[in-house]
């Protein structure tokens, strides 16, 4: 039997979620780089609903933001004053059923046939605090209402502590009965281990009728949601339950533990995605991969690394061990060791680190090399050219084949406002050196050891500027007599004396 359509899905996501303790919405803590209102979004959207409401009210401009942010074709209802879950659904229904009108009056209906535009069809309903339910997931449930002709079908589970969820009452014959919220749960109820995990499908018309009798008499005072299924079941509407297969996916969010472990599983699923598509991750329990980073086959990633955001890693990369990306593309064949990066780009064969920190803006040419405690900034290094130890890179520009020495600095701040260098092809830039921005090193010029550079270099020219040695003789026996330098310069000078004599 072929799924039905669905024809909108109400995402619920207007509760303060005290239980986070947090100025953040709780929707908006975010697990493998997007928020649990963004997962929420992505599982649903997989079920290809008609239209796609997300109900708000705790901090709406925010959690209405992120909304627009992940889909700008998402329908935004606000939740009224009224407390729960049931008033919610009510709401983000209700906005459903007024914009259904308006389009079907612009459409040119009136009277009757804009009664009939009312919402119709199958609803889905979910949580933006239970991440880890997938649009696989989600489909199976949707199917199985199908196949059960229900009215109602809910998604639930089989767990070990089921804690603070509603437990599913069944009846002799194993029919679902209702839910019951664990606060207004008797000890027996307690005990029962399956649970509601806040994912439902609804024929729209059932769930609008329930819902127009929900109360409030319940140990929360709030309008439940899971009240409807009792109100489905006794007006003669079939009611059905679908067990997820793997209850971990249903786990929802309410406080940091259960983000921490949320995020810890949902980690897990990314990594083992990415070792059975050809990744070799040395160790799983140290390395977090988000959900919207892309690895190719035969790419390692060793101990102790973060790839965040946007990253991607090139075929033959290696990262890590212990390093940070942040929306950084790491070419083919690259290596970076020990670095902390964020919006650079590492072209294919270069290398980087140990110990460097590549800001946004960074750009590392083929084969080229950003090596020991370096920073860059702003800064282009062209293939072949060599950053490799102890400087500061910033608003610079490096052609091709150039060497800096090591620590040299790229001045690009005068106190006030920065400024730019650039540096050719084949350029040897002597360690040790300062480079006072704006000013520009021609192609093939070279600089001397511990030069100070404020005046453009033209091509081919050496530029030194370090001021010849001065060598006071005796000067530490004479000035600093009684130290241990003193005592040691005297033993070299009697050595030598003997050896004159
Ligand atoms: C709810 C279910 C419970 C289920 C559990 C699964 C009810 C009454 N209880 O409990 O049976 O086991 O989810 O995770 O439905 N929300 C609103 N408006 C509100 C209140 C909540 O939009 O007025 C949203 C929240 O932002 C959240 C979701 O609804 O995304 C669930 O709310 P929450 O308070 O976490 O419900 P639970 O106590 O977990
Ligand atoms: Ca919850």
């Amino acid at each position: 039997m072929s799924r039905q359509p669905i024809s909108a899905a109400i995402i619920l996501a207007a509760g303060a979620g005290t239980r986070m303790n947090s100025a953040t919405p709780k929707v908006l803590h975010a697990i493998a780089g997007r928020s649990l209102l963004h997962h929420a979004m992505a599982a649903a959207t997989e079920l290809e609903p008609a239209r796609l409401v997300v109900v708000v009210r705790h901090e709406r401009e925010k959690v209405a933001a992120e909304v627009a942010a992940v889909s700008p074709e998402a329908v935004i209802a606000d939740q009224d004053e009224v407390p729960g879950t049931g008033r919610a659904v009510y709401c983000g229904l209700t906005v459903l059923d007024a914009t259904a009108v308006a389009g079907a009056v612009a459409a040119g209906g009136r009277g009757a046939s804009a009664l009939a535009a009312k919402a119709e069809g199958l609803v889905l309903v979910t949580s933006a605090d239970v991440p880890l339910v997938t649009g696989e997931l989600l489909a199976a449930l949707a199917d199985g209402h199908t196949e059960g002709r229900n009215a109602v079908t809910m998604l639930t589970a089989r767990v070990p502590s089921p804690g603070g969820y509603g437990r599913i009452i069944r009846g002799a014959d194993g029919e679902v009965l209702r839910i019951v919220e664990a606060k207004d749960a008797s000890d027996a109820e307690l005990a029962i281990d399956e649970i509601n995990a806040g994912i439902y499908v609804f024929e729209a018309h059932a769930l609008r009728t329930a819902l127009s009798s929900v109360g409030r008499d319940n140990a929360q005072r709030e309008m439940y949601l899971t009240d409807v299924v009792e109100i489905v079941r006794e007006s003669g509407g079939r009611v059905g339950a679908f067990i997820a297969p793997d209850a971990v996916a249903t786990e929802g969010v309410n406080d940091r533990v259960q983000l921490a472990a949320a995020a810890a599983t949902l980690n897990r699923t990314i990594l083992e995605r990415w070792m059975r598509a050809g990744v070799t991750i040395v160790d799983p329990s140290t390395t977090w991969i988000d959900a919207d980073v892309t690895l190719a086959p035969d790419s390692t990633i060793l101990p102790g690394t973060q790839l965040l955001g946007a990253t991607t890693v090139g075929t033959g990369a290696s990262v890590g061990p212990d390093t940070t990306l942040r929306d950084v593309e790491v070419g083919e064949g690259a290596t970076v060791i020990r670095t902390h990066g964020q919006l650079a780009v590492i072209h294919a064969g270069a290398t980087v680190g140990p110990f460097s920190y590549l800001r946004p803006g960074t750009e590392l040419g083929e084969d080229g090399k950003i090596g020991a405690f370096v920073e860059t900034k702003n800064a282009v290094v062209g293939a072949h050219s060599k950053v490799p130890h102890l400087s500061y890179v910033g608003d610079a520009v490096i052609g091709e084949h150039s060497n800096i020495g090591a620590a040299t600095i790229f001045v690009n701040f005068d106190g006030v406002g920065k400024s730019r260098t650039s540096v050719g092809d084949h350029v040897r830039i002597g360690s040790d050196n300062t480079l006072i921005a704006p000013v520009s090193i021609g192609d093939g010029a070279y600089t001397g050891a511990g030069a100070i550079i404020r005046k453009d270099v033209p091509p081919g020219a050496m530029a030194r500027n370090s001021s010849p040695q001065q060598t006071v003789e005796g000067w530490v026996e004479a000035r600093r007599p009684g130290t241990p330098s003193a005592q040691a310069a005297k033993i070299a000078r009697e050595k030598q004396e003997e050896g004159d004599a």
